[in-house]
């Protein structure tokens, strides 16, 4: 059972393959994290690894039990969902302000349920499970007896993938309306010890770059008050032991899943037991709650491993795979594209776009996408966002033009930028009041264009309405949901004025609803999201778009980079990845044609340049290439992914491999960044291979054992940017 419940004192386990997360409820009930650890068989016997609680005289205690005032000092247990101004001087969980003004709440256990499959969340996205019999949630309620306000933590137990989702809804079950300053969707607090952080920062073009640093007293935060989930700072992190490494060590992960402001934050309060909160930013956020009305958080997940951070990447990626991203693509081949941005940006024409297909088609490219720019009076960024009609001066008849595409054998997909609107369009100057604001304040402009107030549902109906009419005419098997400014003066006209913290998310509820709508009617939809490059890859989009363009930057050097810090936490079949022109049009950088087909077959695989323009001898590596996608793919959808290293490199080379589950076959992808001259022999030491099974590899014949301790040399072409893929294979 991936749930046990053990009785006097209350006890909870909640076991996955290698982990067991405990808690008990303790004498004044208040719920005590005990471990979240790896897996061990000590039944009841689980409460003796509580953390002994080692109070001095001044610390605060409650007063309830006198027997044992060690026990009730709330500053120093580990808790489940910590409380506020009553006695715990850690970050809390949760702020809620009553019509008394005095901030101050106290969780105690009131009751639990255990049952098998997950929670449905109607508003936000939530996991899911092919069988209830697979999944087992457990729902704790805690109250706090003076605002009635009561929490009801959920924990889904993922056992094979080591996954626990946290989920949290507020009930007001009081008579008196309160206010939500801040609600997190998970509290972990960890033994005392020495940590390091772990997380994806970066910016536009460099997004989701790993950066390590060690944990020292105070808060460390990471955080988005841009409305969208942000190039800068992904929602999701690790907390690891300091001597943990890629595959070694114990690591605990987390991710929200969630696409507007977050905040993560991981306390090291004066004993030294790391509080990890993670959950929707306070900043902008407040939600008036009447008596009877709840609030529901948005779900976050978490794993443990103790084998390093590949580990903790590899629990994630089964995870996404298996539970998250929509299931009709979660593990399945997408279609090769080919997308005009970069080929033509605002500059085609029907006869050119055909072209283009008409070039694609014998290559064994599936698709053809149609970017920005064919709607409205649209020529440039200036104008036609939110009127989504076929610009017929351009493609005078689009249905016709698809026709002509689907018959060369190739789908086809378009670019919408649905929550955005430009100053210069129909849209807005039919509904001027329908876009986020502050009445008296002005406005700031990014990208000329302003979001749309998506918590309002009239303006999500009337962009559903419209792209609804185009899918309907237009036979459109995909769209690229493009998201190309942040949230400023955050308010909207809709909400009255003690509602205006509730914008921001508002915006994001709306957003996912206009994703679930188009996806009710038009299920066969593949929709891959993006934000100004990879602005918003965040597990809240993975739950409607089962890719996300990855960053702007098609640099294969650049985007080896990015698509391995993206790696740490999401899966690779998430991440778009294209082949595009050289020199490169953001960095200048000319690499080989074939190191461009190699980095971007380790993810969502396409074409975003003019394939008439390559050689004769580029357009037959186009034609190998896409043969290698149909070949690989598959383990990149659903095997597992090994960082690797090439130890002693002054030449930065990066490296990853894909293996089967069953260990039979995979295949490396190595990159050398960066040339030295006379740098030693290029080594490669393969990982999660079966150590006495042979395997051919690179006309080598070696054992696991050998390939993962010994490791092999790999010939590389003496040249900046030079890669190679290594594919292997398992003796039968
Ligand atoms: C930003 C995206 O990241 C690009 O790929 C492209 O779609 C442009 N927007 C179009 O405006």
């Amino acid at each position: 059972m991936a749930i046990t419940v053990f009785e006097n004192p209350l006890l909870f386990k909640l076991s996955t393959a290698h982990t067991h997360y405990s808690f008990r409820i303790n004498q004044i009930g208040l719920a005590e994290h005990i471990s979240y650890d790896v897996a061990v068989d000590d039944g009841s016997g689980l409460c003796q690894l509580a953390e002994a609680v080692n109070a001095h005289p001044f610390e605060p205690y409650w007063t309830d039990l006198t027997t044992f005032p060690q026990a009730n000092c709330k500053d120093l247990l580990p808790q489940e969902f910590g409380g506020f101004n009553t006695g715990d001087y850690r970050i809390p969980a949760l702020i809620s302000k009553g019509e008394d003004g005095t901030p101050a709440t106290d969780w105690r256990y009131v009751s639990y349920r255990v049952y098998s499959g997950v929670p449905i969340l109607e508003e936000l996205p939530c996991a899911y499970v092919g069988n209830d019999s697979d999944v087992q949630t457990l729902e704790l309620k805690l109250v706090d007896s003076v605002t009635g306000l009561a929490v009801y933590l959920d924990y889904v137990v993922f056992p094979r993938c080591d996954v626990i989702v946290r989920g949290l809804r507020v009930v007001n079950e009081g008579r008196r309306a309160v206010t939500l300053e801040r609600v997190m969707s998970l509290q972990l607090d960890l033994p005392a010890g020495d940590y390091d952080s772990l997380s994806l920062v970066g910016y536009y073009g460099q997004e989701r770059l790993p950066e390590r640093r060690a944990l020292g007293r105070g808060v460390l935060q990471f955080s988005s008050v841009r409305g969208i989930s942000s190039h800068g700072v992904n929602p999701a992190f690790a907390v690891m032991e300091q001597e943990a490494t890629e595959d070694h060590g114990r690591v605990w992960g987390f991710m929200l899943a969630y696409s507007g402001n977050f905040l993560g934050e991981i306390e090291v309060p004066q004993m030294r037991s790391p509080r990890v909160l993670l959950g929707i930013h306070p900043e902008l956020f407040s939600w008036r709650l009447r008596p009877g009305e709840s609030f529901t958080a948005p779900q976050a997940f978490m794993t443990f491993t103790d084998e390093g951070v590949g580990g903790m990447s590899r629990h994630f990626h089964d995870f996404f795979r298996n539970h998250w991203l929509p299931s009709r693509w979660a593990l399945c081949q997408r279609p090769i594209l080919i997308n005009n941005w970069e080929a033509t940006y605002f500059d085609f024409s029907e006869e050119r776009l055909l072209d283009i297909a008409r070039t694609a088609a014998p290559l064994g490219v599936d698709m053809l996408v149609l970017d920005d720019g064919w709607f409205g009076r649209r020529r440039d960024d200036t104008s036609s966002l939110g009127d989504w009609f076929v610009n017929a001066g351009i493609i005078p008849d689009m249905a016709g033009m698809v026709r002509k595409i689907n018959a060369l054998g190739m789908k086809f997909g378009l670019w919408f930028e649905p929550e955005m609107v430009s100053e210069n369009s129909e849209f807005f100057r039919a509904h001027p009041e329908w876009v986020i604001q502050i009445s008296g304040r002005g406005r700031s402009i990014g990208r000329h264009q302003m979001m749309l107030d998506m918590g309002n549902p009239e303006v999500v109906e009337a962009i559903f309405r419209q792209m609804k009419k185009l899918l309907e005419t237009v036979h459109v098997e995909y769209i690229k949901w493009d998201c190309n400014r942040t949230m400023t003066e955050c308010g909207s006209s809709w909400l009255p004025a003690d509602r205006q913290g509730e914008v921001a998310h508002r915006f994001v509820l709306g957003t996912y609803s206009l994703y679930r709508k188009l996806l009710e009617a038009f299920p066969y939809l593949l929709i891959e999201g993006c934000a100004g490059g990879g602005g918003r890859f965040d597990a809240g989009i993975l739950r409607y778009s089962p890719q996300i363009w990855c960053s702007d930057v098609s640099d294969a050097c650049e985007r080896m980079r990015i698509q391995m810090g993206t790696s740490l936490f999401y899966p690779c079949s998430a991440m778009g990845a294209h082949v595009s022109a050289c020199p490169n049009h953001q960095t200048g950088r000319v690499t080989p044609f074939a190191t461009r087909g190699n980095v971007a077959l380790s993810g969502a695989f396409g074409y975003e340049l003019d394939l008439a323009k390559l050689s004769k001898e580029e357009q037959e590596m186009v034609r190998e290439q896409t043969a290698l996608y149909h070949q690989l793919n598959p383990l990149v959808a659903s095997g597992d992914l090994f960082r690797l290293e090439a130890p002693g490199r002054l030449d930065k080379v990066v490296c990853w491999s894909f293996i089967a589950k069953d260990k039979t076959q995979g295949f490396v992808i190595l990159c050398r960044l960066q040339m030295h001259p006379y740098a030693a022999p290029l080594r490669i030491r393969l990982k999660g291979l079966r150590p006495d099974a042979y395997y051919q590899i690179d006309g080598k014949r070696l054992t696991g054992k050998a390939l993962m301790s010994v490791g092999i040399c790999v010939a590389l072409e003496e040249r900046d940017a030079a890669s190679r893929i290594l594919i292997f294979a398992k003796e039968k």
